[in-house]
This record gives structure tokens, C-alpha cells and sequence, in this order.
């Protein structure tokens, strides 16, 4: 589904992103740890283009998209939620749903799929994002990255500042997206490219992992193996 090779990245004069490489696979959960200001987010950032990056490639489904803008790789499938969620938070969680299908053609409507996969969205359909609670609001960062269908869909730090409950929801959420995609909304099982810290939350989901560090990817493998890699000590803080 997703494949870079070899991406290097600068701000300025410092060299952020170093030769990084990764797969992620449909019907799996791609996970990649590591602790803070390692370079995870200006990941997710150059894949999204968001941040441009200096060399190296970026293919979707084969194509290339290093050179394209954010619309474009949003509307080549790509689903991108953003650490610290960026709710509109003046918006209602109707018109932040909305936001999600800017790709799509005028009047497209929200997929009713989505309110299935967070019943709290529905019950809130009316309320101000602002006055979403954070576990709320997350839910709703997910849906709206969902709304337009993407096969791949990526999250920087989903479980931050999230109560237990919620992330468990948001996992088994993440868990069938990657197992059979939603009905209505994505055909097939999806890739998702999972940024994480919490430890717990990423072995359990783990199909791959990669470990990052200063830059560039230290450790990588099948997610069953991170126990004996220690890959808990590896980001341990
Ligand atoms: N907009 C920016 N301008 C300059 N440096 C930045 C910018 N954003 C992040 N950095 C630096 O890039 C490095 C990686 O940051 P980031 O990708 O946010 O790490 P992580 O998400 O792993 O915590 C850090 O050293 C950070 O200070
Ligand atoms: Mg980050």
C-alpha cells in the first residue's frame, strides 16, 4: 500500500529525517515508537506533505507522490490524523465530519458507517468540537479522516491524553479497520500507519514496528516479536 525508501528531511540547517524506509501493508497495523522529538510526527508530516522533503520517494499503491500536495495525497487515500487531533473546535462535530470529505465531490454525505464505529459522534452531532471532551474529540479526528474512504490511514499519537476506555475503543476500532476496512466506506482491509508512545497500546495492535531514533529507524520487525526484541526498553523514557 504505502512504501518510502530511503527520505531524508531537513528544518533549515538540521537534519531531521535520516534515510528512513517503511512498508505498510493492507490488512495490517504498521506501528513506529519512539520517544519524543525523535522525528515521528515530521514523518507522518513529509508523508502527508505537510513538510517537503530533500530526497527519496513516496509511493501509494505504486505511484509516486513525494511531489503532491496534501489535497492530492488525501484524495489518492490517505487519511491523516494529526497529533493533537485539530478539531475546529467553532465548528459542530457535523461540519468537522464534513471537513473530512473535502475531496469529494459537493454534497457528498458523511457515511452513516462512521456513527456505528463512535455512537458518541452521533448523540454530539450538534454540539461545538470545542466542547468535546479530549477522548471525544479524538473519536472524532478518526471519523474524519475515515469520511472519504481513504485505504490508508495514519494517526500521530491517537492515545494522548485520552482516558483508558476511549483508547481501548479507539484499538478495537483500529484493530477492524485493518481486518476488513469499513463496509460503505473503504473496500477491503486498510493500512494503518500508527505513530504511537504508549507501549501497551502499540504491541497489541502491532502487525510491524519500526523504533526510531534521532531520525532514523534503529529497529524493525513483526509486531509478535517485540517482546523479545525488548523494544520497551528500546523507548522507555
Ligand atoms: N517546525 C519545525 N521547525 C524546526 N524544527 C522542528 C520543527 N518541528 C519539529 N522540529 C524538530 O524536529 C525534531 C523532530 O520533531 P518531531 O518530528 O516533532 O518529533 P516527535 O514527533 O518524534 O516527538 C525535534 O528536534 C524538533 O525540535
Ligand atoms: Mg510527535
Amino acid at each position: 500500500m504505502l512504501s518510502v525508501h530511503n527520505i531524508h528531511q531537513y528544518y533549515g540547517g538540521s537534519h531531521i529525517l535520516r534515510d528512513v524506509s517503511l512498508t505498510a501493508r493492507a490488512g495490517e497495523v504498521t506501528v513506529v515508537l519512539g520517544r519524543n522529538g525523535v522525528g515521528k510526527t515530521t514523518l507522518l508530516k513529509s508523508l502527508m506533505g505537510l513538510v517537503p522533503i530533500k530526497s527519496g520517494s513516496i509511493a501509494l499503491e505504486g505511484r509516486e507522490i513525494q511531489r503532491a500536495t496534501p489535497y492530492q495525497r488525501a484524495h489518492a487515500g490517505i487519511g491523516f490524523v494529526p497529533q493533537g487531533r485539530e478539531i475546529f473546535a467553532r465548528l459542530t462535530v457535523e461540519e468537522n465530519l464534513r471537513m473530512g470529505l473535502a475531496t469529494k465531490p459537493g454534497g457528498t454525505p458523511v457515511p452513516p458507517q462512521l456513527y456505528e464505529l463512535f455512537p458518541v459522534l452521533r448523540q454530539m452531532l450538534h454540539r461545538r468540537g470545542g466542547d468535546l471532551s479530549g477522548g471525544q474529540q479524538q473519536q472524532l479526528a478518526i471519523a474524519r479522516a475515515l469520511a472519504a474512504g481513504p485505504r490508508l490511514l495514519v494517526l500521530d499519537e491517537p492515545t494522548e491524553g485520552i482516558q483508558p476506555n476511549i483508547i481501548k475503543d479507539i484499538g478495537r476500532v483500529l484493530r477492524r479497520l485493518a481486518d476488513t476496512g469499513l463496509e460503505g466506506v473503504s473496500t477491503g482491509p486498510m493500512a494503518v500507519l500508527l505513530v504511537e508512545q504508549y507501549y501497551d497500546f502499540a504491541e497489541e495492535l502491532a502487525d510491524q514496528y519500526l523504533v526510531m531514533e534521532r531520525g532514523e529507524v534503529v529497529a524493525r520487525g513483526p509486531g509478535s516479536e517485540m517482546r523479545e526484541k525488548g523494544v520497551r526498553q528500546l523507548v522507555a523514557i
